[in-house]
C-alpha cells in the first residue's frame, strides 16, 4: 500500500499555488474543492507514489520477496493516482457538507485513499487486485490505515507542515 499511502504526505510537503478549483465556488456557494487541493501537491503526490512503488519493484527482484505481493508499474500508477483522486472526492463531498479545509470529518479523512486507490485498481486492473488483496491484506489495511493516518498528521503538524495534527 506504499504506493498509496505517500502521496497525501509528499502532497502535504510539497502542495501550495493555484488550487485545482482555480478558487472557484460550486452551485451551492462553497468552493468546489478549497485552498487544500493544489495542482502541486497533485502531481507531486502521484509521482512521490509511483516512485516508491519503482523502487518496491526493484527490491522484490533482489531480495526475493515472492510471498509478498508482486507490484507491477500498472499497480503503482493505479494506487497512487487512485489515492489523491479518493483524496479530491472525499474534499468535493466535505464542501458539501459545509466543512471547511482542515475540519474533521472522522473515517471519510482516513480511508479516502483507501477507497480511491482500491477502487481504481478494481477498475482497471481487476486481476491484480484479486491476486493480491486477500482477506487477512484488507483486515491489515483496514487496521493500520487510521493509526498511520494520525502518526504522520502529528509529525506533520510538528514539522509545520500540516496547520493541524489531523
Ligand atoms: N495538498 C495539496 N494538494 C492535494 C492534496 C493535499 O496541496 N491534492 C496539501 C495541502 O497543503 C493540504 C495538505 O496537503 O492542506 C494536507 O492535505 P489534506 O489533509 O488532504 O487537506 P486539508 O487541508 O485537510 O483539506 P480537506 O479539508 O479538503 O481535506
Ligand atoms: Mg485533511
Amino acid at each position: 500500500m506504499l504506493p498509496a499511502y505517500l502521496p497525501n504526505p509528499v502532497a502535504a510537503l510539497f502542495g501550495g499555488g493555484t488550487p485545482i478549483d482555480q478558487g472557484k465556488n460550486y452551485s451551492d456557494g462553497k468552493r468546489v474543492l478549497g485552498d487544500g487541493k493544489t495542482y502541486r501537491g497533485l502531481i507531486f503526490g502521484v509521482l512521490g507514489g509511483i516512485g516508491i512503488g519503482l523502487v518496491q519493484i526493484e527490491l522484490f527482484g533482489i531480495f526475493h520477496l515472492e510471498p509478498m505481493p508482486e507490484h507491477t508499474v500498472l499497480s503503482v500508477i493505479l494506487l497512487a493516482t487512485g489515492a489523491l483522486l479518493g483524496d479530491l472526492c472525499k474534499s468535493f463531498f466535505k464542501r458539501r457538507l459545509g466543512k471547511d479545509r482542515g475540519e474533521k470529518w472522522p473515517i471519510a479523512d482516513q480511508y479516502d485513499l483507501v477507497v480511491g486507490s482500491l477502487l481504481l485498481v478494481l477498475l482497471i486492473d481487476p486481476g491484480w487486485l484479486l491476486g493480491n488483496l486477500t482477506l487477512p491484506v484488507f483486515l491489515a489495511i483496514l487496521i493500520l490505515t487510521p493509526l498511520l493516518h494520525r502518526a504522520v498528521n502529528i509529525l506533520g503538524y510538528r514539522m509545520k507542515v500540516k496547520e493541524v495534527p489531523w
